[in-house]
């Protein structure tokens, strides 16, 4: 795994940013595996800016999310959806037949789930953006997820609860459950860049680099990813 330490989030979000503009540049036509959470909200303020300069389209770009919650319409302001459209699709030339999140309100989750799979076995990503959670998580993929799971539904644990709580006005209102792409098919991204900010992000990019590779830390298998880029903050990084 390469490592990036940057003095702060913006150039984290700036050097992020670079290697999805080359993308772009080099293959228009590219698979785009695309994170929610608020680390990546500067990466694709930067993807915005450089399309509003011209410097890159999103005409043929494939995107591919790795995760929803369970039970939140697409319109629902918390939903992964929402999130993307309000922090990246909205204002690019991303075609709307072209964006693929897995449904958190499929009627039946199993087949959304084997859906969601054959799109990635036919799309696999060039890059995928992940941030981390800070109990380890990749996606939604908690502690103790197989190394070679495929997208799937997962109980969210207590601690993802509650950090993602801060988003929603109440603790009872973040969904217990959501569709995550598998740690398996995070793996098979041509690249991964992992994302993290901020001290309590600390002991899980410690566990990611420095840790054992087990699943007690989903985000330690990608010491095993042959083209792995960490970018963290000088906080985020302070423990390794
Ligand atoms: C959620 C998402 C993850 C994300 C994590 C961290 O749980 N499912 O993909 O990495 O939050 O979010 P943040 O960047 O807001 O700390």
């Amino acid at each position: 795994m390469k490592i990036i330490i940057t003095e702060n989030y913006d150039q984290l979000s700036k050097k992020a940013s670079e290697f999805i503009i080359e993308l772009l540049k080099s293959k228009p036509k590219c698979v785009l595996g695309l994170a929610t959470g608020t680390t990546p909200i500067g990466l694709y303020q930067n993807l915005i800016d450089a399309y509003n300069k011209g410097e890159v389209s999103f005409k043929d770009v494939t995107s591919a999310n790795l995760d929803e919650y369970v039970g939140l319409q697409k319109d629902h302001d918390q939903s992964y959806a929402y999130f993307m459209r309000k922090n990246l699709f909205n204002h690019v030339d991303i075609k709307s037949e072209n964006l693929n999140i897995p449904n958190g309100s499929a009627k039946d989750l199993q087949l959304e789930c084997e859906r969601y799979s054959n799109f990635l076995k036919d799309n696999i990503q060039d890059i995928q953006v992940l941030g981390i959670g800070s109990n380890g998580h990749i996606g939604f993929n908690e502690p103790g997820t197989p190394f070679d799971s495929t997208t799937h539904v997962v109980d969210l644990t207590e601690s993802t609860i509650k950090d993602n709580s801060r988003l929603f006005s109440c603790i009872d209102e973040v969904p217990k459950k959501a569709i995550t792409m598998g740690i398996g098919e995070i793996m098979k991204s041509k690249m991964v860049i992992i994302l993290a900010s901020g001290a309590n992000k600390a002991q899980a990019v410690y566990n990611t680099v420095k840790g054992e590779v087990n699943t007690t830390c989903p985000a330690s298998v990608l010491q095993n990813h042959p083209n792995c880029i960490l970018i963290a903050d000088k906080d985020a990084a302070k423990l390794i």
